[in-house]
């Protein structure tokens, strides 16, 4: 009798740095609530972070008219891409870099992973951070070291935090990730914060991952580069995926101070082993988008006046219902503390993050991403809402025709945002039964 087919199998052998991984937190909830809307279930999907945004239009036209890009790029970027980047920092924050300090790559992701792997030593991430820093270090074995900060802080990295974590041991190579406006808390930092964290960085000639993929997306256009406070040292990394609303597009920059070429030129050797270059057309059609003008500059301000308005009436409308939220600055997320609701919690079953937010996507079908996910401790009832289940395209048209003196008010996003407007009522209905003063 011939063989049984799966005893010709090759055994599974996998690294024991990838063993037990799954795929990532933000991934996992949007199939749970494709599984979800497949019974019928109405869901709101506060979980995925992804701009509602359309790509802006001269952006799309660009890529259109550069479809037959078919060679291979080097591995760097495309010239003109990286000099209109360098371009954009000196003219958006005042750097000093020149092209020949900016790296592209398919995604800021696969940067950042690059990065690590080329560079031997810790990485020291603030917690609540975005899902991927860790994964990554866990994938290719280097340390991490946790920064718990508080909400008293405004989830920030405090420069004393700072100065303590490297006194302890002064000489060990570090990368710090700071992140702002910050995934998930939507929260960035002040330019004395950013000086006096620079100040430390410097003391400990640490290298400064400082993933400003929001920045374009600071709600009042006010974002400050690091880069300006410690430039030998911050590696400011930036992409389409956010501001241009192109995620799936798959384009990051970093932009690399001299003084760590060789960080770049390691990472680009790495890079020409693996992806060899980013998709040709795509790069040219970010040379357009970083180029800016007028109507870039358009989509951008609506696009924060609408996450603003947005943010600020989520933020204003949880915080009434008992939910602490740091003040929505910048982004598309807010960071919701249940802490105070946690008596009423625990009596109907809940007492951490991760049941918080599978109890309320069964019960509501409000999809939202629980701390843990983002480096919290799984008893702290926290979670990550991404205010994005929008038709961004439709609400840019409409901001359009409001007086740009106006804010816009509640009336306008009902209209605009049904569906989020709806899903924080809902969040702030549900936890009314657990509220602990009068109803
Ligand atoms: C904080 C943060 N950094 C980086 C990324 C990755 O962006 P990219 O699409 O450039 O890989 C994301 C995407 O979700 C993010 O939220």
């Amino acid at each position: 009798m011939a063989p049984h087919r799966n005893h010709r199998n090759p055994a599974v052998n996998l690294n024991l740095n990838v063993r037990g991984m799954t795929p990532s937190a933000t991934v996992a909830i949007n199939e749970r609530c494709d599984e979800l809307r497949r019974q019928n279930r109405k869901i709101y999907k506060l979980g995925l972070g992804q701009s509602p945004f359309p790509v802006p239009g001269p952006v799309v036209e660009k890529l259109r008219t550069n479809a037959f890009q078919k060679d291979y790029l080097p591995v760097k970027g495309l010239f003109e891409l990286r000099r209109a980047v360098a371009e954009y920092y000196r003219r958006s924050q005042g750097l000093q870099f020149t092209w020949n300090n900016v790296l592209v790559g398919p995604g800021s992701k696969e940067l950042m992973f690059l990065l690590q792997l080329v560079y031997y030593g810790d990485l020291v991430i603030p917690t609540p951070s975005w899902v991927s820093y860790a994964p990554q270090a866990h994938m290719l074995g280097r340390q991490v070291q946790w920064v718990p900060t508080s909400p008293e802080h405004d989830w920030h990295l405090t420069p004393d935090q700072l100065a303590e974590l490297c006194a302890a041991d002064p000489s060990r190579p570090r990368i710090v990730v700071l992140n702002y406006p910050s995934n998930p808390t939507g929260s960035t930092y002040s330019v004395s914060q950013l000086k006096e964290l620079a100040g430390v960085a410097r003391e400990y000639r640490v290298v400064l991952l400082s993933d400003e993929i929001y920045g374009e997306l600071h709600h009042k256009g006010q974002h400050v580069s690091v880069a300006r406070f410690y430039p030998e040292g911050t590696i400011v990394s930036g992409g389409l995926s956010k501001w241009c609303g192109a995620g799936g597009w798959r384009l990051g920059v970093f932009s690399i101070p001299t003084s760590l070429t060789w960080l770049q030129d390691a990472i680009a050797a790495a890079a020409s082993e693996t992806y060899t270059s980013t998709s040709a057309p795509i790069q040219y059609a970010a040379v357009r988008a970083f180029e800016g003008g007028l109507e870039i500059e358009r989509y951008l301000w609506h696009s924060r006046r609408v996450l603003g308005a947005l943010g600020r009436w989520c933020a204003h409308r949880l915080t009434e219902a008992g939910i602490s939220v740091t003040k929505p600055q910048g982004a598309f997320y807010l960071f919701a503390d249940f802490t105070r609701l946690r008596d009423r919690l625990v009596e109907r079953g809940i007492d951490s993050s991760v049941a918080l937010c599978s109890t309320l996507l069964e019960e509501t079908g409000v999809a939202i991403l629980p701390g843990t996910d983002f480096g919290r401790p799984p008893e702290e009832l926290t979670a990550r809402l991404a205010y994005v289940d929008f038709d961004g395209a439709r609400a840019l048209a409409a901001a359009e025709h409001k007086p740009i003196d106006t804010p816009l008010g509640e009336t306008f996003l009902r209209e605009q945002a049904g569906a989020v407007i709806e899903a924080i009522d809902i969040i702030a209905n549900w936890c009314d039964q657990a509220h602990p003063g009068p109803r």
